[in-house]
C-alpha cells in the first residue's frame, strides 16, 4: 500500500503520474465524475485549514464519493487524550481514505504505521506538506509547460515554511533545477535541507538577502509569509520586512514569463496590485490544489493492493531506547511510539520530524 507522508514517498514516475493525471480531470471532468462512487475520505484536521481541507473535500465529491471527519480537535474524542495510533484504528473502520494535519510533526507518519487505508500527510508541523508540493508541481507544469531547468527562488520564512521544505525535496527528482533562496538570517533554510537535500541530490542553490538581488532570473518565485513573532528583535522585523514584500515595482524587474505562486493565506508579503499581474498564479494555484487531489485520492485508491506501489523501504532507519528527540512539536516527545532514527555521515536524526539528536 502507498501513503504519502513525504514527497519522497512517491519516485519520479509517481509524481508525474500524479501530474499527469491532474492535468487529464482538468481536460475531461466529466469522465472521472462518479470513478470513487460509494467511497468515503475522512478528513482529520487537527489544526486550522481553508484551502487544504476544503479541497479534499471539494476533490472527493467531485469524483463521486463522500467525505466524513473533524476540523477542530476539540470536537473529537483526542480532546479525551485518544492517541493518534488508535484514532486511526477506529477511523479505518468508517473511510477507504484519510487525509491528516496535526499540530505534530511526524504524527500522519505514526498514523501510516497503524493503517490499513492510505494516509496522506495534509501537513504536520514546520516539516512536510506534501499535497502542497503536488499543487506546486502541477501548476508550475501548467504556467511555464515543464519542470525541468527552472530557477526558482523561494523567498520569506525558509526555517519554519513546511511547503518549501517539502517543494526542494520533490525538486530534487527533476532535471537542471536551480534555487535561490531568499531570506532574513533568522529565517534561513535549514542547515540539514541544504546538505541532505540540495548538496546531496545536487541542487545548486545560493542564499540572498533581497528579491531584488534575485527576482530577475527566477522562472518561479515562491512566496511565503514572513511572521513578526519568527524575529526575537522587533527593530531587526522592521528593518528587513520590505525586502521580502512583492509588490509592481519588483514585478518591473521580473522575467515576462515568470509565474509567482504562493501557497497562501498570505498576510502582507504580496501587494494587492499585484493580484491582477497575469504572472500572478497564486490563486489559479488553489483550484489546481483541488485537482491534483482528486488525482491523488484517485491514485492512492487504484494503488492499494498493487505490489508495484509500496512504500519506500529504509533500511538505515534504527531503534534505541537511549536515544530521545527533544524537539517539542515530535510527536515522539508527546505520545509513546517505538524511538526510530536513521543516521547519516554521523548525525542521527529522529525519523519522525528529521530533527537531529544530540547525544
Ligand atoms: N496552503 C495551505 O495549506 O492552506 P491552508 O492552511 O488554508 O490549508
Amino acid at each position: 500500500m502507498k501513503h504519502l507522508i513525504d514527497p519522497t514517498d512517491f519516485t519520479k514516475e509517481e509524481l508525474d503520474e500524479v501530474v499527469a493525471l491532474g492535468l487529464e480531470i482538468i481536460a475531461d471532468r466529466a469522465k472521472y465524475r462518479e470513478v470513487l462512487r460509494y467511497h468515503k475520505l475522512g478528513t482529520l484536521f487537527y489544526e486550522p485549514s481553508t484551502r487544504t481541507r476544503l479541497s479534499f473535500t471539494a476533490a472527493m465529491m467531485e469524483l463521486g464519493g463522500n467525505v466524513l471527519g473533524f476540523s477542530d480537535a476539540a470536537n473529537s474524542s483526542v480532546s479525551k487524550g485518544e492517541t493518534v495510533a488508535d484514532t486511526i484504528r477506529v477511523v479505518e473502520n468508517f473511510a477507504d481514505i484519510v487525509a491528516m494535519r496535526h499540530p505534530l510533526e511526524g504524527a500522519p507518519y505514526v498514523a501510516s504505521l497503524h493503517s490499513h487505508i492510505p494516509i496522506i500527510n495534509a501537513g504536520d508541523g514546520s516539516h512536510a506538506h506534501p499535497t502542497q508540493t503536488l499543487t506546486d508541481l502541477l501548476t508550475i507544469t501548467r504556467e511555464l509547460g515543464h519542470i525541468d531547468g527552472i530557477t526558482i527562488g523561494f523567498c520569506g520564512d525558509l526555517k519554519f515554511g513546511r511547503t518549501v521544505h517539502s517543494l526542494i525535496k520533490a525538486l530534487s527528482r527533476y532535471k537542471d533545477v536551480k534555487v535561490v533562496l531568499i531570506a532574513p538570517d533568522e529565517l534561513r533554510l535549514p542547515s540539514y535541507i541544504k546538505s541532505d537535500v540540495c548538496d546531496k541530490l545536487g541542487i545548486p542553490y545560493r542564499e540572498v538577502h533581497r528579491l531584488e538581488d534575485a527576482i530577475s532570473e527566477l522562472d518561479v518565485l515562491y512566496m511565503t509569509r514572513v511572521q513578526r513573532e519568527r524575529f526575537l528583535d522587533e527593530d531587526e522585523y522592521e528593518r528587513v520586512k520590505d525586502s521580502f514584500v512583492l509588490d509592481a515595482a519588483k514585478m518591473a524587474l521580473a522575467k515576462k514569463d515568470m509565474a509567482v505562486l504562493h501557497p497562501l493565506p498570505r498576510v502582507n508579503e504580496i501587494a494587492p496590485e499585484v493580484d491582477s499581474d497575469p504572472r500572478a498564479a497564486y490563486f489559479r494555484q488553489t483550484e489546481n490544489g483541488k485537482f491534483v487531489r482528486m488525482a491523488l485520492q484517485y491514485l492512492l485508491l487504484k494503488w492499494k493492493d498493487d505490489p508495484n506501489h509500496v512504500m519506500p523501504e529504509h533500511p538505515e532507519y534504527f531503534e534505541d531506547k537511549s536515544l530521545r528527540c527533544t524537539n517539542v512539536k515530535c510527536i515522539s516527545t508527546h505520545e509513546a511510539v517505538r524511538p526510530l532514527f536513521h543516521s547519516e555521515n554521523g548525525v542521527v536524526r529522529c525519523v519522525y520530524c528529521d530533527h537531529k539528536i544530540s547525544k
